[in-house]
């Protein structure tokens, strides 16, 4: 009988996913879920067909080089910047991602970071728990409305979308967006939202939501010259990947109130944050869980459990990055 494959789960998930992956596999875990370095990512791959990866591991040329038996690396998260894609697709290694099943928990999340920052919560919260909370007064810790604002969406994706969705909805919100390519005009008469160039989202905002996938294109798409056309009332929010923001940038801009706060849960270099961003008070703060609901990272768990079993027992794939690696 033919020894089952095996495969490495890279770091610690839920032990339900990790038994629906051992129904078919035999599975190495990383139960300290200390994040591998690349060394030992390509040494635990030794042997092995499949991978399941989260933003901290990179599958690139030469991880690739060094596992020439891998066949499929399954991304437990939407973005897949941490994937050299196309070296991928020329060793014949299958890439999937989680898309769908985190939209609405992180449109939540994004707007909760909306909320946050306008409303000024971690700063107040902090100054009460300091104990400086003596008088109420009239003007203490004001900040913008929320409703009946302008929000200006960076990336329309699915998750820009239902952010929007929210925005003119929920909260009676004027919603303007840019994107690489303009939605249909039913998806937009749907959304109630409009395109405008980069320039007039930054300049007409109230509160800035970034959603795009993060490459060598938009890498630094928000540095100091975009934070000088915002208006000086205006938020900012990033929800989608570090290094689309230039950090050192927004934090000078924060301390000189050129706009009046930010909202971040990614970051240039994250884990580590930019020391400045730790000392201006008109940020808030959150370490990269706009997706972190239980329910929500247990179904990009399971997603990526169930592509690496359909890949590799019926040659299939529900989310595939590269489909062309099946079809080859
Ligand atoms: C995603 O799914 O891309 C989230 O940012 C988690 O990494």
């Amino acid at each position: 009988m033919n020894p089952r494959p095996s495969i490495l789960v890279a770091r610690a998930i839920f032990p339900e996913v990790i038994a629906s992956l051992r129904e078919h596999f035999e599975v190495d875990t990383n139960d300290d879920d200390v994040a591998l370095t690349p060394e030992q990512l390509a040494q635990r791959l030794q042997g092995k067909v499949g991978v399941l990866t989260t933003g901290s591991e990179r599958v690139d040329a030469a991880l690739l080089a060094a596992c020439p038996g891998l066949r499929v690396a399954a991304n437990i998260a939407v973005g897949f910047n941490n994937f050299d894609v196309p070296a991928m697709t020329a060793a014949g290694v299958l890439g999937t991602n989680t898309p769908d099943v985190l939209t609405e928990t992180t449109a939540d999340f994004g707007f909760a970071l909306i909320m946050a920052t306008a409303r000024r919560l971690t700063e107040s919260e902090h100054f009460l728990r300091a104990g400086k909370w003596n008088k109420w007064a009239l003007d203490m810790f004001a900040g913008a409305d929320v409703h009946g604002s302008t929000l200006g969406i960076l990336g329309m994706g699915r998750i820009g979308q239902a952010i929007a969705r929210r925005g003119a909805h929920g909260f009676g919100m004027k919603v303007i967006y840019h994107n690489r390519s303009r939605l249909d005009a039913a998806i937009e008469a749907d959304l109630r939202a409009s395109y405008v160039s980069k320039d007039q989202l930054l300049q007409q905002a109230d509160h800035l939501i970034l959603v795009l996938p993060y490459s060598a294109e938009s890498h630094h798409a928000i540095g100091a010259a975009e934070i000088a056309r915002m208006k000086p009332t205006a938020t900012l929010v990033n929800i989608a990947r570090g290094g689309i923001v230039d950090d050192a940038a927004l934090a000078a801009a924060l301390r000189e109130r050129r706009i009046a706060a930010a909202g971040l849960d990614v970051f240039e270099g994250e884990p580590k944050v930019h020391p400045d961003l730790l000392t201006v008070p008109n940020v808030v703060l959150t370490p990269h869980i706009a997706s972190a609901t239980l329910a929500t990272r247990r179904a990009m768990a399971q997603l990526a459990a169930d592509n690496v079993i359909a890949y590799l027992t019926q040659g299939q794939a529900l989310t595939p990055l590269n489909p062309e690696v099946i079809r080859a």
